[in-house]
């Protein structure tokens, strides 16, 4: 099979390409991505030589060029990550996120059309599988409830708004055109390889150097946390056996409150640096909360669990000793990242393209 994997240099794509690259030898994995500052081609050091495995760096917005990597290719599944994913970032620039991810993903889905009709087969043998977030939801309140495939959509931020649309133009390729398109949507993920940005990376990164770690109001958010290589397993089953046309959930049952979380990170990083125990609580500082920003999200997935056997396969605290071991022991990689240096070089070696 040909895959086209969207975003394989980002964090969550690049586990999904790994495990691709690595399970499936008979299949062609081609990553497209444009290498945004959240692509790292350094993710994928370990599999950039493997004859499976093709990157090739090109926008989602460019239909023509998307048209072109189809059909060269041979396209027969897309797994569609690529998108701007942070919503600080989409707070202060809503109209990326729409171009990237509204715009980007009906340019991907009508060159998909275009291309997979031209076909004698037409759409037989064929899967759009695109990747979305339970934020597309909205939020729950402290009651024990769980955003299931039911729930109504209510997205509160550009991010997860931008998100919810793209989910429903794929939903509406499927209903219009017959294509067979398949939409999974999952909570928090952590592990390796994720922008530090992002909270986990972000404050592993700050208690090391000693810096603050900035806590959006009183920290009583709750998130649902999935380590990342269970998606990516989740992403696996799901492209090969999940029901056409249909939507599953993803997620850990795995709430903490960020205060919490916050806690558990500052522990295992000062027990893992040989710090006296609570050494780095004071770095936590209480600062404006984010405007719109949910109290809590909680997944439930058992429909996936029930219908495709899929369960979370690590228990939170073996994950988060993992992911900080990883980020502590990987210097190198966020040094790389938080220089900018990765980009440099990209636009050197593609000559700004
Ligand atoms: N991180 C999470 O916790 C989480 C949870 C649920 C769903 N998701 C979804 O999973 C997907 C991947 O998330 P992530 O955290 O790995 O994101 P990320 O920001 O780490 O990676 C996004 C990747 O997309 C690429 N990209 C951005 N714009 C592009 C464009 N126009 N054309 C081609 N490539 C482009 C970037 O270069 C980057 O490699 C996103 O669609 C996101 O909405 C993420």
């Amino acid at each position: 099979m040909n895959i086209l994997v969207t975003g394989g240099a980002g964090f969550i794509g690049s586990h999904v390409v790994r495990l691709f690259v690595n399970r499936y030898p008979d299949y062609n994995i081609v990553n497209m991505d444009k290498l945004t500052y959240a692509g790292n081609l350094a993710n994928l050091a370990d599999v950039e030589e493997r004859p499976n495995y093709t990157f090739v760096r090109a926008d989602i917005c460019d239909y023509e060029r998307v048209l072109e990597i189809l059909k060269e290719h041979k396209i027969e599944g897309i797994i569609h990550l690529a998108a701007e994913s942070h919503v600080d970032r989409s707070i202060r620039d809503p109209f990326s996120f729409a171009q990237t991810n509204v715009m980007g993903t009906l340019s991907l889905l009508q060159a998909a059309r275009n291309y997979w009709e031209s076909l004698p087969e037409g759409y037989e043998g064929k899967r759009f599988y695109h990747i979305s977030t339970d934020e597309v939801y909205g939020a729950l309140d402290f009651d024990g409830t769980f955003f299931t495939e039911e729930t109504k959509y209510a997205p509160h931020s550009p991010y997860s708004a931008s998100k919810a649309s793209s989910d429903h133009f794929v939903r509406a390729y499927h209903d219009t055109y017959g294509m067979p398109t398949i939409v999974t949507n999952c909570s928090n993920n952590y592990g390796p390889y994720q922008f530090p940005e992002k909270l986990i990376p972000l404050f592993i990164n700050n208690i090391r150097r000693g810096k603050q770690l900035p806590v959006y109001g009183k920290g009583e958010n709750v998130r649902d946390w999935l380590y990342v290589e269970d998606h990516a397993r989740a992403i696996d089953i799901i492209f090969h056996r999940g029901k056409t046309a249909d939507t599953y959930n993803i997620g850990g049952f795995n709430e903490w409150r960020n205060i919490d979380l916050i806690k558990v990170i500052i522990a295992t990083v000062d027990r893992l640096l040989g710090n006296p125990e609570g050494a780095s609580l004071s770095l936590i500082k209480y600062v404006t909360d984010r405007p719109g920003h949910d109290l809590r999200y909680a997944i439930d997935s058992s429909k996936l669990k029930e219908e495709l056997g899929w369960e979370p396969s690590l228990q939170f605290e073996e994950g988060i000793e993992r992911t900080v071991r990883w980020y502590l022991d990987n210097e190198a990689w966020m040094e790389q990242v938080t220089s900018g240096e990765y980009m440099r070089y990209y636009d050197e070696m593609y000559n700004n393209r």
